[in-house]
């Protein structure tokens, strides 16, 4: 492993991957990304990972990026944030994402390869709408005390907490999808694609 993170085996794997890894574009906070790759349109359908520079990422904050078409929410979660994850287990359908789509090494109620960052597919498991990011706790048009923040989405009324867990009354059945991704140093996370740990 190298000072900066990146260890020689993913560097040289990455120089390779290069040529196909999108450049994330974000919509919301203005959040600044690498800007050394320009896939074609046809690159970007078949799906070529992106990139996405969170070093702006504040804790609390949500951006968002594109990859094949879809949004993808990132979001910086605080320590109160993830301490609350683990008292909503009886509200969640799923809290264990048994039947939720995620990759392999993504586990527990946190559901990220680095706990404060959430990484998921930003539709609606129920028919696909985009959910809104509501991190706010105690809003009073989502439960009032009982809401901890997490994603409502406006279609039919899904709810989702912070790691994109449907809650139990919500017509939507199974969590957000969590895309394949990986991080290639502290602060350019790659989507789209797995890592090495894979
Ligand atoms: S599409 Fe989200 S609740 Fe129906």
């Amino acid at each position: 492993m190298s000072s900066d993170g990146v260890n020689t085996g993913r560097r040289r794997f990455l120089t390779a991957a290069t040529s196909v890894v999108g450049v994330a574009g974000a919509v919301g906070i203005a959040v600044p990304f690498v800007g050394s790759w320009n896939p074609s349109a046809k690159a970007k359908a078949a799906g070529a990972p992106v990139k996405a520079d969170i070093s702006k990422l504040e804790p609390g904050q949500m951006v968002v990026v594109e990859w094949r078409g879809k949004p993808v929410y990132v979001v910086y979660r605080t320590e109160a944030q993830l301490a609350d994850l683990d008292k909503l287990t009886p509200e969640l359908k799923d809290p264990d994402s048994a039947i939720s789509i995620q990759p392999d090494y993504i586990e527990g109620s946190a559901r990220a390869i680095r706990r404060e960052i959430f990484v998921a597919e930003g539709l609606c498991t129920h028919l696909g709408c985009a959910p809104k990011y509501r991190p706010e706790v105690g809003a009073a048009d989502l439960g009032g005390d009982a809401w901890l923040g997490g994603f409502f989405c406006p279609c039919h009324g899904s709810k989702f907490d912070l790691s994109g867990r449907v809650y139990n009354t919500a017509p939507a059945s199974t969590n957000l999808v969590i895309p394949p991704y990986f991080y290639e140093s502290d602060d350019v996370m790659v989507i789209g694609m797995d890592g090495e740990a894979a």
